[in-house]
């Protein structure tokens, strides 16, 4: 690198924006790692890997919910740098539950963070990387933008949307010099388990919801997929391997499970491929 590269990671705190944070800072990125907690202990972690490295890596305050908080975090970047070269869009969860016992204000809440979060973060960094002619963004999907499985309705409509986003975006900047990536992984080994939202109606009310048979089924299926997860470093590894490529790819799949999935995807009809998903989870 002639000169130094500025990165900002959204969701810095654990899994995959922790690691992706630190592996861009070891690869010699200015890296303001943001999270939207940093008091309690929370970047406490980040924070003494980077002075054990001496890694030019900075932790800042942002919480992509908040227009103030994100606009903060970014004009406080430029303020500092003077330009933002890489921006990782990460911050997310899973909200999980029967589509009918899903609740506007969680759905709301979980579109706010996947999918507003990354827009309000892209539509204020693409100002900079135009004027710079020059920037990459990386959106954080999923194996779960390109299929989906029941009972994570909301959760695949915020990254299906984030997808087709992304590709459409992606023609709209290109002579800007802006790269836009999707990088799609399977199942990750991080606090993404245990940060799943159960949707409120069905888990409070489980005797009475509708959907208890389908719901037993899937919590074994989950449970399987969070014992054979890949760690979110691998991830990273993938998303400098991107960001440092000069010609990157449009798409990333990370994780045996994802590129297996979506080939499976590739070979089959729109009817085969569902009784295929119906049998693998006893559907
Ligand atoms: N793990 C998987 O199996 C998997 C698979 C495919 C895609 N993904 C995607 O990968 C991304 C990272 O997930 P992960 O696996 O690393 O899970 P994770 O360990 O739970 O990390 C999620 C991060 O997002 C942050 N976050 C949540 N809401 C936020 C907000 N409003 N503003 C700022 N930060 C917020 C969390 O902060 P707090 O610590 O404050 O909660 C945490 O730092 C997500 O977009 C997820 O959908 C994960």
């Amino acid at each position: 690198m002639t000169r130094q590269e500025i990165a900002l990671v959204t969701g810095s705190s654990t899994g995959i924006g922790f690691e992706t944070s630190i592996a861009l800072a070891r690869n010699g990125f200015h890296t303001y790692a943001s999270m939207r907690n940093i008091g309690n202990g929370r970047s406490n972690h980040i924070v003494n890997v980077a002075r054990k490295e001496n890694l030019p890596l900075q932790v800042i305050h942002l919480d992509v919910d908040n227009d103030k908080s994100v606009l903060d975090a970014i004009n406080r970047i430029k303020r500092e740098k003077g330009r933002i070269d890489i921006v990782i869009n990460n911050a997310g969860y899973a909200l999980v539950g029967p589509f009918e016992e899903t609740s506007m204000e969680e759905i709301k809440a979980q579109f706010e963070t996947n999918l507003f979060g990354t827009i309000r973060i892209m539509q204020a960094v693409i100002p900079i990387m135009r004027e710079q002619r020059r920037g990459t963004i990386v959106n954080i999907t999923s194996l779960g933008g390109r299929v989906a499985l029941p009972l994570d309705s909301i959760y695949h409509g915020t990254k299906f949307a984030l997808e087709g986003i992304s590709e459409s975006v992606k023609y709209e900047v290109d002579p800007f010099g802006i790269k836009i990536i999707l990088v799609e992984p399977g199942a990750v080994g991080s606090n993404f388990w245990k940060n799943l939202k159960l949707a409120k109606t069905s888990s409070s009310d489980s005797d009475n919801s509708h959907y208890i048979q389908l719901t037993n089924n899937m919590s074994e299926s989950f449970k399987q997929m969070e014992q054979n997860t890949i760690h979110p470093s691998e991830v990273a590894s993938v998303i400098l391997l991107a960001v440092m490529t000069d010609d990157p790819a449009f798409r990333y799949q990370v994780g045996k499970d994802a590129v297996m999935l979506l080939e499976t995807r590739r070979n089959l009809s729109d009817r085969d491929f569902e009784n295929f998903i119906k049998k693998q989870f006893n559907l």
